[in-house]
């Protein structure tokens, strides 16, 4: 059987913090593994790279990556990653298991009752072929609208570190969310980037009438532990619980965020 000191770690990717709304879900439902969280800070924000360019650098990264950490399983926790580059790291790192994120549109369209959705999402996640093709198989009986945000990553990051973000700068970036069309309104939002979930409870305020904020992080870890086999008896490991920059240098802000999720950075 395998030895406790032996559990290998998780390792969860974003951009920069938004893999920690996955992160948290993560640890409720195992709470054995140890994670290494990955921020490809210097990368940040994904949500403006042209398409060639991002995958030749997220390849390169987990080749680097995987040889340093050995880890049992990686959480693609970034739509604008997945969403373009998951195919090309399941083929080029065949022995690697890789749980992505994507659009939560399937779900959406199951549970819409007015039969409009939206997608917020990163301007590169908006036009991916990945997410037009969910619409296509899962969502055509729906009017689903995609709104690709410039500034929300952003925003969120800033929002999280404590900065004064304002209602207007925010509303600006979620009310093409809101369609009214034939007396029905959309009801379901799809957060179609981890960072959005940060600030939910701004969006829920600031919501011309309530909608569904539809999250896809417990799904996510859900699928993790589905993938990573519960050995009887482990604990959870000392070694692992940090967090690497690809910028080697996040400010305190972000440092102090990394230990409230109980990751020295
Ligand atoms: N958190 C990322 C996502 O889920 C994107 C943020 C960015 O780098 O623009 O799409």
């Amino acid at each position: 059987m395998t030895q406790t000191n032996e559990l290998k770690p998780v390792l969860m990717f974003d951009s920069g913090i938004g893999g920690l709304t996955v992160l948290r879900e993560a640890r409720v439902l195992m709470p054995e593994r140890g994670f290494i969280y990955v921020a490809d800070d210097a990368g940040f924000p994904y949500g403006d790279w042209e398409e060639a360019a991002l995958k030749e650098r997220v390849i390169a990264l987990f080749a680097k990556l995987l040889k340093e950490y050995d880890p049992e399983v990686c959480v693609i926790s970034c739509n604008t990653a997945f969403t373009l580059v998951g195919a090309d790291l399941r083929s080029t790192f065949p022995k690697m298991t890789f749980v992505g994120t994507v659009p939560a549109i399937k779900p959406a369209a199951e549970r819409t009752r007015s039969g409009l959705v939206s997608v917020l999402a990163t301007p590169g996640t908006v036009k991916r072929a990945y997410t037009r093709d969910l619409i296509q198989s899962f969502a055509t009986q729906c009017h689903v609208r995609l709104v690709g945000s410039q500034n929300l990553a952003r925003m969120a990051e800033a929002y999280i570190r404590g900065e004064n973000i304002s209602d207007e700068a925010v509303m600006a970036e979620i009310a093409p969310c809101f369609v009214e069309k034939d007396n029905s309104k959309t009801d379901i939002v799809v957060l179609a980037c981890t960072h959005y979930p940060f600030m939910a409870n701004v969006f829920r305020r600031l919501a011309p009438w309530p909608v569904d904020w539809l999250d896809p992080a417990e799904a996510i870890a859900r699928q993790t532990r589905r993938k990573v086999p519960l050995v009887d008896g482990a604990e959870h490991p000392d070694s692992y619980d940090f967090a690497v920059f690809t910028s080697g240098n996040p400010d305190f802000a972000t440092r102090r965020l990394m230990q409230g999720f109980g990751l020295k950075a």
